[in-house]
C-alpha cells in the first residue's frame, strides 16, 4: 500500500488518522512530543496487523528539531505516499495578552513545522505513489473566534500554504486540507461552553476523531484528482450564518 507519515499521532486526533492510515494498509512513520507511551501501544498494535511502524520524537517548536526530524525521516523513508500535518497548538489567550514567545510557538509548531517538514521531504514524497499531503487546519482558520487570534491565523495561513502547494506541487503531489469542527472537545472545555459550541452545530452533537481519519484515508484512497481543497468535517457548523 505504501507509508504514510503522521505528527502528534500518539493522542486523540493524530493517533485516529495514523490508526486508519495502518488499518487501510500503509506501513507507518509517527511523530510525537510528549506522548511516546500511547504511540508506543499504537506502533505495536498495527505491528500485529503487519505493518512496519516507526516511532520519532521532536519538539516542533524548535526549528533545529523540525530540521532534525525531516532529515531522518527523509533518509530512512525514501518513498512517503501521504504526509499528515497533524500536530498542532490551541489556546485562548486575549489579543491584548498574546506575547511574542506565544505567537512565535503558536506560529512555529502550526505553521513553520508543516511548512518545512514537506520541503525537506519532497524527494521521498515525489518517490511515492500518488503522493498526498494532508494539512489539519480548523474551520476557525475560515472565520474568527473570540480569544484566539494566533490560533486562527496560524491555520488560515497553512489554508493558503494548502492551496500555494497543491499549486506548485502538481501534478505528482497532492495537497489538501481537512478542517475539523469540533470532533473532540479540549479537556478543559466546562459543560456551559460545551453546550454553546454544541447549540451553533447543525447536527446538534460533536463529532469525533475517526470522522478526520475517515477523511485523510478517502483523499489517500479515492481522490486521486483532487487537489488544493479544504474539507470541513463539522456537521454543517461552517456552512449557516
Ligand atoms: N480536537 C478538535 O476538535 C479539533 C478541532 C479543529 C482542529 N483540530 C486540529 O486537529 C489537530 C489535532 O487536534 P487534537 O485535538 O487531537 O490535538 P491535542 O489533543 O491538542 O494534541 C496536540 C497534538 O499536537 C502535538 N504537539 C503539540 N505541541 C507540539 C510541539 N511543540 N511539538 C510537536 N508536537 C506538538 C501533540 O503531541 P504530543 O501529545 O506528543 O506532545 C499532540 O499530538 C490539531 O492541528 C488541531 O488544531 C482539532
Amino acid at each position: 500500500m505504501g507509508t504514510a507519515f503522521v505528527t502528534g499521532a500518539g493522542v486523540r486526533v493524530g493517533s485516529a488518522v495514523a490508526r486508519a492510515l495502518g488499518r487501510a494498509g500503509y506501513d507507518l512513520v509517527l511523530h510525537v512530543n510528549r506522548s511516546m507511551e500511547p504511540a508506543e501501544a499504537l506502533a505495536e498494535e498495527l505491528r500485529a496487523l503487519g505493518r512496519r511502524v516507526t516511532v520519532y520524537s521532536a519538539d516542533l517548536s524548535q526549528p533545529a528539531a523540525v530540521d532534525e526530524l525531516g532529515a531522518r525521516v527523509r533518509a530512512e523513508h525514501p518513498a512517503l505516499d501521504v504526509v499528515v500535518h497533524n500536530a498542532g497548538l490551541y489556546e485562548r489567550v486575549a489579543f491584548g495578552s498574546i506575547s511574542r514567545e506565544q505567537y512565535r510557538t503558536m506560529l512555529g509548531v502550526n505553521l513553520e513545522a508543516p511548512f518545512f517538514l514537506t520541503q525537506v521531504l519532497l524527494p521521498s514524497l515525489r518517490q511515492g505513489t500518488r503522493p498526498l499531503v494532508v494539512h489539519i487546519t480548523d474551520i476557525g482558520g475560515e472565520r474568527a473566534e473570540r480569544g484566539y487570534a494566533h490560533y486562527t491565523v496560524s491555520k488560515a495561513a497553512l489554508i493558503m500554504l494548502t492551496r500555494a502547494l497543491a499549486v506548485e506541487l502538481a501534478p505528482h503531489v497532492r495537497v489538501n486540507a481537512v478542517s475539523p469542527g469540533t470532533v473532540a472537545f479540549p479537556e478543559n472545555f466546562g459543560a456551559a461552553e460545551r453546550e454553546a459550541i454544541l447549540a451553533r452545530i447543525p447536527f446538534g452533537r460533536e463529532g469525533n476523531v475517526e470522522d478526520v481519519a475517515r477523511t485523510v484515508v478517502f483523499l489517500a484512497r479515492e481522490a486521486p484528482y483532487v487537489t488544493g481543497q479544504v474539507i470541513a468535517v463539522d456537521g454543517g457548523r461552517s456552512a449557516q450564518l
